[in-house]
């Protein structure tokens, strides 16, 4: 059999399509299970229907004496659940936990054909990733594997996002990368307590004018580590994604941050909630007016170049390159 790096080809970095070396799926939501539950289990037919990828959760939540009970369950979803069109991932426990060669060299063992992406959290440089693509590529040529298994990276570590670049790139098996905003608060000393969204003392005051009230205007606590992911991953042709929103009663703030994400390149989000895969969903899909009108750029310009006005507003190649990237996503949607 072939190695992996025999059939994957190196990453051209600098070629002008995003994504150009990976599979082109949707994935807007990545819905995270507690794989040992065996009544979630039993409903992962129907709700696989509704998501773009279902992810079996080993690491964080899943409490110490669960993990092992965790992992079979997962296998035990790999092996005998139809997930029909649904991508099939798992979040494996963190390189320096007693769970994780286990979880991989089982988990790659027994349903490693059926296993699409490992989500690897609290990566901090290249060589967490060269480690775990070594790994793979052993286990890949030991069970005769056909298809590699692609690594995604949580961005969640403050050493993480200072080598976020490097991570990028570190292998041709790089699927892509989510935000992780609990743990990397942690990192950081932010003084949070939250999984992701806003804190309404992250805020600026407008000026002072007299004796007139000031407004507090709360700004997105995310915003600078969502453009430096973003920039290292399509830079390098990987997909950027939000990570997790903790706060299920706050549907509306969930959909700000996953809006905020999208407007700035990101694919997709965690959905931890049966509720945040409709706004997962709704977001990520680009909005009908904005397609529409994207296609009016593109029909006006057929080559893609020149200059022209619709509706009192300039186009030029730029603004025909940003038309296509929305005109794509939505072709993709309706596929
Ligand atoms: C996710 O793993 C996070 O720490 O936010
Ligand atoms: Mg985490």
């Amino acid at each position: 059999m072939k190695t992996p790096r025999a059939y994957w080809k190196p990453l051209a970095i600098g070629a002008p399509e995003p994504f150009r070396d990976l599979p082109v799926k949707l994935e807007r939501m990545i819905h995270f299970v507690p794989p040992h539950n065996e009544k979630v289990r039993a409903k992962l037919p129907e709700l696989a229907k509704t998501v773009d990828v279902v992810l079996g959760n080993l690491e964080d939540a899943i409490a110490a004496d669960q993990k092992e009970a965790a992992r079979k369950g997962f296998i035990e979803l790999a092996t005998s659940v139809d997930l029909g069109r649904a991508g099939l991932w798992t979040r494996i426990n963190c390189l320096n936990s007693p769970w994780m060669l286990d979880d991989v060299t089982e988990i790659v063992a027994a349903a490693g054909d059926r296993l699409d992406v490992i989500m690897l959290p609290k990566v901090e440089g290249p060589w967490d990733i060269h480690y775990l693509d070594q790994l793979l590529a052993q286990l890949e040529a030991r069970h005769k594997l056909t298809k590699p298994i692609l690594i995604h990276a949580i961005l969640e570590t403050a050493e993480g996002v200072k080598n976020v670049e490097a991570i990028a790139t570190a292998s041709p098996r790089m699927h892509g990368m989510s935000l992780g905003p609990a743990d990397l608060a942690a990192s950081r000393g932010m003084k949070t307590t939250r999984v992701g969204g806003g804190h309404p003392d992250y805020a600026v005051l407008s000026d002072a004018n007299g004796d007139a009230p000031r407004t507090a205007f709360q700004q997105d606590l995310w915003h600078y580590t969502v453009g430096k992911m973003v920039d290292a991953c399509l830079a390098a042709g990987i997909k950027p994604f939000y990570g997790p929103f903790g706060d299920f009663s706050d549907a509306a703030a969930c959909e700000a941050q996953f809006r905020n994400a999208f407007l700035m390149g990101c694919v997709g989000a965690w959905s931890l909630h049966p509720s945040q895969i409709d706004i997962a969903k709704r977001v990520f899909s680009p909005d009908p007016a904005e397609v529409k009108f994207a296609a009016r750029i593109i029909d006006a310009m057929p080559d893609g170049t020149g200059a022209v006005m619709i509706d009192g507003k300039m186009q030029d190649d730029a603004t025909w390159k940003q038309a296509k990237v929305i005109v794509d996503l939505a072709r993709q949607v309706a596929s």
